[in-house]
């Protein structure tokens, strides 16, 4: 029997993929990068950027007033917040930073991490260590490939100020428990960081039954917004506790001389200027995201994930690499003898379009597996059934001696 990952799919694919210009261009399975936008977010962009040049910068942004505070609305519907728990900057690892590097630390102090986090966070966490003395502690995986929860409620028992995890890892497929995680934070009262880089609009997200203090995300990647844009989400316990790294005259107000007040809400995280082009693409990417409705869009990348896993693993030397029990859309993979770089970059000459996952950014992971650099394919809802055929197909030819 064929594997078809769309049968079943209430999604209107025809349309979304007209309302997509770039699938007319390449195979972009490169969505854990950065997705193709839908023709919405383009439009809002490039809309803004020639009221800019029409009536002034300062001007538009006055103009689009309203839907520049709806972008806080509408992510916050994505995530079941509330708007002013949000904070709209350049990217999730300036999000993430905000919060982490804005956090108490005491010399001591126990953060939790696991193997799927992020580099630049690791990077950071680090950074922190040296400066601050906190102890980095590294959560295992369990037999399945997702964080172990025994061993994270054991080191919770001894005591943590933080469990920092990446939802959905940069290189595979793995989703980790967010919401078995929040759980025990609560039972532990620990603060407790999720990155949703690559979660936010790959599956759904709701920070009321996950119980994070801080969610970070980005635009580009499977929110198809544009790129430079990302947020912060900063509950209540991140609102009390955490003071922004750097502030400006948007964070803060000069209130006399020689004070000042850092405002209450989660906009204390950006700075004054902005992207407003972005914002506004943002906001559109999270709308179109919220039309379709991410439980469907979800459903549907996550099968053609399945899909795509199924036939690599059939093709001869091809090894797929994803772990977890709960998988996404991003699927990594080794042909034998086809160095990774080389097949990614033949596969972009043919206007294929993947990513390659390097050790350098997964030190935790791809080492300790024994891995060498993988091929990232990553799907996306607006990818097709006859698409992954094509890649499967390329993917033999390129790899077979
Ligand atoms: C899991 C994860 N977290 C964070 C980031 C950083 O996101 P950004 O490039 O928007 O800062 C990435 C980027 O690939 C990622 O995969």
């Amino acid at each position: 029997m064929a594997l078809s990952a769309s049968s079943g799919s209430a999604l209107p694919l025809d349309r979304i993929r007209l309302e997509t210009p770039g699938v007319d261009h390449v195979l972009h399975f490169n969505n854990a990068g950065s997705a193709l936008p839908p023709q919405a977010v383009l439009d809002t962009v490039v809309g803004h950027l020639q009221r800019e040049a029409t009536i002034g910068g300062y001007e538009a942004a006055d103009e689009a007033r309203e839907r520049l505070d709806a972008v806080y609305d509408s992510l916050a519907r994505l995530i079941g917040a509330k708007a002013e728990q949000l904070a709209v900057v350049e990217n999730a690892t300036r999000a993430w930073d905000m919060a982490v590097y804005g956090y108490p630390f005491q010399a001591g102090d126990r953060v939790l991490t696991v193997r799927a986090e992020y580099v630049s966070n690791v990077i950071a966490l680090l950074q922190l260590r040296e400066r601050f003395g906190i102890e980095v502690v590294l959560i295992e995986d369990d037999d399945d490939g997702q964080i172990d929860l025994a061993h994270l409620e054991t080191e919770l028992e001894r005591g943590a100020a933080m469990v920092s995890m990446t939802h959905a890892p940069t290189n595979g497929g793995l989703i980790n428990p967010a919401e078995q995680v929040g759980e025990l934070c609560e039972r532990y009262d620990t603060f407790y960081v999720l990155d949703a880089c690559q979660s936010a609009g790959q599956v759904p997200l709701d920070v009321g039954r996950i119980k994070c203090d801080v969610l970070s995300g980005t635009g580009r990647k499977y929110l198809r917004g544009p790129r430079g844009t990302g947020f912060l989400y900063a509950g209540p316990r991140a609102l009390e506790r955490i003071e922004p790294p750097f502030l400006d005259l948007h964070a803060a107000e000069w209130t006399d001389a020689d004070s000042y007040e850092i405002r209450s809400d989660a906009k204390r995280f950006e700075n004054w200027e902005t992207n407003y082009a972005g914002k506004l693409g943002l906001g559109a990417a999270v709308d179109y995201a919220l039309d379709l409705g991410v439980d469907a869009t979800s459903a549907r990348l996550v099968a053609l994930g399945a899909r795509l896993r199924t036939e690599l693993d059939a093709v001869a030397g091809v090894s797929v690499h994803d772990k977890g029990p709960d998988r996404g859309g991003i699927v990594t993979f080794a042909a034998d003898g086809v160095p990774s770089d080389d097949l990614n970059a033949q596969l972009r000459a043919e206007s294929i379009n993947t990513s390659t996952s390097p050790a350098s950014h997964a030190r935790l992971d791809l080492p300790h597996r024994g891995l060498p650099t993988l091929v990232r394919a990553s799907v996306h809802y607006y990818n097709t059934d006859d698409e992954i055929d094509r890649f499967v197909a390329a993917v033999k030819r390129l790899t077979s001696s």
